[in-house]
This record gives structure tokens, sequence and C-alpha cells, in this order.
């Protein structure tokens, strides 16, 4: 890949997070995982040129003073949009419409033509901020669920004056075909995402559940093999799993800070055993089954009724949206239950955060865990699982693993569990806590090999060395009414 062509990327969030501070003033912090840290170490050596929303509410007469601040800061430029306009298009229609029905949990959708419409406005507002800096050459990196038309818009806004590749990365799942079937706008959808030239996703599933129900709902689809037509372009459908810098977490275990930290907690932990589970407290990451696994292992094993702990860091996430308030109150509440079922004076068995933890103190969680336990019900990649192995260097500890997270295709050395058999998932506790040391090595070894080769940095390589390897190529005008 020619690393001074232009790579202008494109994702609902900026790589920075600004908040408003007591006195009005804006406070700028790089944000420390996601996309931004996934591209961190490209953006070193390539020209990117990042577009995303601030997050917040900002008042009209503050845009320029932001503005500038991200440009120098981030490279970035912030796409503002107002508080009722967000509150439709993000708190609606991504989270509350998109997002389930991506996972395929359609009893959590909500539909709302006001939010439909509002989802539209927003891709469009992006295309405003994004067309005036577009060059010929550039390529153009789109992502994820909150931005599915945009490719499409900037395809007919662009096709005529410039010579540019769109790209567009899903971070989540493709959806199944039940699921699919009631998704709003999946015929706009669908020729959106078929007006780039690479489209990506994490897993092979996926990008084939995405080519079926492309062709599904648009005609003029034709696929062989190995490439896709669509109105006479040529699409590239093809799967990029993720990964993560595996250096900067193994370089901040070592450092100083975070080893007296870990001593600091081992010996509180003394004698006893730790699970851990990181999850931002969302509906598809299984937090109510893996409590209930938990108890299931103290209830069937009482051997270990003393003898381990759980300690559960539940990041806090999308708080206006009811379905996550309900999930807190729900695992808060079976939190409570299971500490006063197992506890005893001297031993609480379960440790529940809920709260954003730094980087430091996460990687000192990693580090002393003996198993992490992932049991999403439906997760697009999870990369904690990748985060834990890559501070296990010490103690090669245990990955117990969700059979539906994308990793779960990537990570062989994993324990892999069904989330719903929660007797199975007791056993595979008790297995991940009992594994003879020799097993585990090995296991470790064999998840710490495709860990350290399938980088973030290589992920981001292998994706834009595709896209801009793909034909430049003009597109037919559509017929049939559909933009
Ligand atoms: C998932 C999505 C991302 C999203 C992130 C955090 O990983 O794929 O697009 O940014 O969750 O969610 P939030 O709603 O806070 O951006």
């Amino acid at each position: 890949m020619d690393d001074d062509c232009r790579v202008l990327v494109v994702a609902n969030r900026l790589p920075m997070t600004i908040t408003v501070q007591d006195d009005g003033t804006f406070n700028y912090q790089m944000s420390s995982g996601g996309l931004a840290s996934s591209l961190h170490g490209l953006q070193e050596k390539m020209k990117f040129q990042w577009f995303g929303w601030p997050g917040i509410d900002v008042h009209r007469s503050d845009r320029d003073t932001i503005s500038h601040e991200v440009a120098e800061r981030c490279k970035a430029v912030p796409v503002f949009l107002s508080k009722e306009t967000a509150s439709n298009y993000y708190t609606g229609f991504c989270n509350q419409v998109l997002w389930p029905l991506l996972h395929n949990m359609p009893e959590k959708a909500l539909f709302n033509s006001k939010w439909l419409a509002k989802y539209r406005e927003v891709n469009e507002i992006f295309a405003d901020y994004i067309v005036p800096h577009v060059e010929n050459g550039d390529l153009i990196w789109i992502h994820d669920y909150q931005l599915l038309l945009l490719p499409g818009i900037l395809r007919e806004r662009l096709e005529k004056r410039k010579v540019i590749r769109i790209g567009f990365f899903l971070h989540t799942p493709f959806p199944r075909e039940d699921s699919f079937a009631i998704l709003p706008l999946r015929e706009e959808i669908c020729n959106s995402i078929l007006s780039c030239d690479l489209v990506g996703l994490h897993i092979k599933d996926y990008a084939d559940r995405l080519i079926s129900g492309c062709e599904a709902v648009l005609e003029e689809v034709h696929c062989s093999p190995h490439d896709l037509h669509y109105h006479g372009r040529k699409v590239m459908v093809e799967h990029f799993a993720i990964g993560i810098d595996p250096d900067s977490f193994r370089e901040t275990v070592n450092t100083a800070g975070v080893q007296s930290q870990i001593s600091l907690s081992e010996r509180s932990f003394a004698g006893r055993k730790i699970i851990l589970g990181v999850d931002r407290l969302d509906y598809i990451k299984g937090m109510p089954q893996r409590l209930a696994a938990f108890d299931k292992l103290l209830d069937d094993f009482p051997e270990w009724v003393g003898k381990v702990v759980l300690i559960q860091v539940a990041v806090p996430s999308r708080t206006d949206v009811l379905e996550y308030a309900k999930l807190r109150d729900a695992v808060e509440r079976q939190v409570g239950r299971i500490n006063g079922k197992h506890s005893r004076i001297d031993y609480t068995p379960i440790h529940y955060m809920y709260k954003s933890v730094p980087f430091e103190e996460l990687c000192a969680l990693y580090a002393m865990a003996d198993v992490c336990f992932i049991s999403s019900i439906q997760d697009g990649m999870n990369l904690v699982s990748y985060e834990y192995v890559a501070c296990q260097q010490d103690r090669k500890g245990v990955l117990l693993l969700s059979q539906y997270t994308g990793a779960a295709k990537m990570l062989p050395g994993a324990l892999i569990t069904n989330p719903w058999d929660t007797p199975r998932c007791a056993e595979a506790i008790n297995e991940a806590l009992t594994l003879p040391a020799a097993e585990r090595i090995k296991k470790y070894d064999e998840c710490a090999k495709v860990v350290n080769k399938y980088t973030s940095i290589r992920w981001g390589r292998s994706f834009l060395n595709a896209l801009e390897s793909t034909p430049l190529q003009n597109r037919t005008p559509r017929s049939d009414g559909v933009h």
C-alpha cells in the first residue's frame, strides 16, 4: 500500500472524547479503546483525515473552537449534530433499531418513523462535511452501522467529479435472514453498501449473510464464487478479522505502576482464584448468563466457595436507552442475590464495578486473572478476549469464550462455551480453573500466536491494501428510483 495515499476515515465517533467541564470549557482526551486505538499504529505511518460526531451538544458559538482544537490534536473534522437530531439518530435509530436487529434480537427493537428520517438526515450531514475535503485518489473508509447509508450518498454526490474508492467495514454481525427481513431501510442499506468498492466484515459467516441479504432485496446482484457485481460494478465482499496492538498491553503490564497494582491486588485475593469479566453493560454481552453460570459453579462445585471470585467490570453504556437501564437493574439485583447466597463474613464471591476503569487498572486486572470469561450471546468480534491474552504472558491463564463471538472462530486455544447452557458453563468454569498446567500453557500459546499475528495494524493494512487494489470504475445510474 502506498503510504502517501490519503485515507478519509469516517466513523460515528471522533478518535477523541470531548467533555464539558464545570466552568464551561472543553476537555479533550484521545480515546483509549475502539476504532481510535485499532487504527492508532497505522495513523502514525499514513495520512489519515478523520470525521466523526463529538458525542456532545455544542452551541454554534463554540463550534469553531472545537473544530480548531480537534484538527490540531488529531487531524479530525467534527460533525456537529443538534441535541434533538443526535437523540433521534443515535439513541433512537442506531441503538434501538439497528443494534438489536443486527445482533438478531428483534424483541429488543422499537420502530419509529422519526428516528428513521433522522438517520437518513444524519448520513446526509456527514456527507456535507466530507465532500468538500475529498481529493482525487482518496480512499474513503466508512465504519459501522451508524453510517450504513453514507457510501451510497457519497457515491451519488462524487461519482462524476472525483476518482475515489469507497470502503465500508461493519463491526457488528450481519443479521440472520429472519432479523434481516424486518430491518427497516434494508433495500436502501444494501444499495448503499454495494456502492462501495470493498465491504469488510469480521468473519466469513457475516460476509456470506450480507451477500445473501443483498441478493434477497436487490435485483441486479450477480454473484460468482469470488466476485459480486451490482449495476455493472464489481464489489468485493471480504472478511478481515480485527485485532489489537498487543505490544501496547504488554508494555503497560510491565510498567512499575501496574506491577505494584498487581501485587497489591494479589495480596488481597491471596488463596483465591480470580475469574474476570469486562464488558460494556450491553445485553449482547450475556452478563446475566455469566452470573448464572458462576452461581451454578458455586452450587454444583461447593469446594470453590471461598476459593474463587468473579471480578466483573460493567462499563456504563448507552444509558439513555431503556433496555440498558433495565439490564443494569437486572444485573445488579442478580449480583446482590448471588452474593447474598454465597457470601461469608470473610468472602464476597462477586466484585462488581459499574464504571470505566483506566487503561493501567484494566491491564492489571487482565494480568492477574486466572480465567477470563466472555459469555456474549451475540458479538461481532469481542476484543476483550485478545486483550486478556496479550496481558497474560506470565500467568498464561485460560480464556473461556462464547461460541457466539467472532473471536471464537479465531482463537483455537480458548475453551468454547454456550452461554445459554448454564450447567455446562459451570462445568467449563470448573475445567478452566483446574486445567493441568501443561494443557493450559499449550492452549494459551495457541491463542497468543493468533493475537500476536492478527494485530490491528495488520487488519487496517490488509483492508486498505485490498481497497487500494480495487479497480476504479464508474457506476451505471439506477433506473428504479432507489437512492
Ligand atoms: C460497538 C460498536 C461501535 C461503538 C461501540 C461503543 O463496538 O460497533 O460502533 O462505537 O460499540 O458504543 P457507543 O454507542 O458508545 O459508540
